[in-house]
């Protein structure tokens, strides 16, 4: 059992793979990205289940933009509608949703940043676990962005005050970093955060991994010997 081996008290996940998987079956790529919804549903409850208290997903970056139009709609269509499915599922689990990203983009519709902002706001005070949605997100763009809120509060820059502004708030560092479909890069992902995550890469596609594959990268971190640098 999960007992016995150390967690990760922040696991934060790369999901790629999804149009290679829609690809592989002959469906279209948005088929991947459906199941791939799916399959981060699924992660949250054993994660939650088991002691492991934030998890981060990077789920449209500020790069994703530059997709087919249409490809970009049904990505935010998709995140609407996970939001409005799980919210209640949220609420009952107590797991605070956090969303972070440039939501102050002209891209995002007033209306999706309203239905965003109201389901970050009902799941606010929960402590059971943090679930975290990278969404038009870019870690250069929010360290940029943590600098300049310091400035205009009149605070000077240390570590502190950056990290206190960073879209995620007060999320603890990232323990491990989890990427699939067999790419080795963070690609702008929570640059900050990472500074000394441990790094589990599989060739699994998104839309394929599952509890069993989220357990060997578990038992992977459980065998590193973490130092931060020192002895
Ligand atoms: C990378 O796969 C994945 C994405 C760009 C989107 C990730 C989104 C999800 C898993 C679904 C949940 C999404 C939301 C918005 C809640 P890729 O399309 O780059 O795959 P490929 O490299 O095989 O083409």
């Amino acid at each position: 059992s999960n007992d016995r081996i150390m967690l990760p008290e922040h696991v934060a996940f790369i999901m790629d793979g999804n149009g290679r998987w829609a690809k592989q079956r002959n469906k279209p790529r948005f088929a991947g990205h459906r199941k791939g919804a799916e399959v981060l549903e699924g992660l949250c409850n054993y994660l939650f289940d088991n002691g492991i208290k934030t998890a981060s997903f990077y789920a449209f970056s500020t790069e994703n933009w530059s997709r087919p139009q249409d490809e970009v709609e049904k990505l935010m269509s998709l995140m609407m509608r996970m939001l409005k499915k799980n919210v209640p599922r949220f609420i009952k689990d107590e797991i605070r949703l956090v969303v972070s990203g440039d939501l102050d983009s002209e891209r995002i519709s007033a209306s999706n940043k309203k239905a965003i902002l109201e389901a970050v706001e009902k799941t606010r005070f929960f402590t059971r676990g943090t679930i975290n949605i990278c969404f038009n997100y870019g870690a250069k763009s929010e360290i940029v962005h943590a600098a300049n809120a310091a400035v205009k509060k009149g605070q000077p820059i240390t570590e502190q005050t950056i990290a206190e502004n960073l879209w995620v708030g007060d999320l603890p560092d990232v323990d491990l970093v989890i990427r699939t479909s067999g790419e080795q890069r963070l690609s702008n992902f929570m640059l900050w955060q990472c500074a000394y995550s441990e790094m589990y890469f599989t060739d699994c596609l998104w839309p394929d991994f599952d509890v069993s594959e989220l357990k060997k990268a578990l038992e992977w971190f459980d065998g590193r010997k973490r130092r931060f640098g020192g002895v």
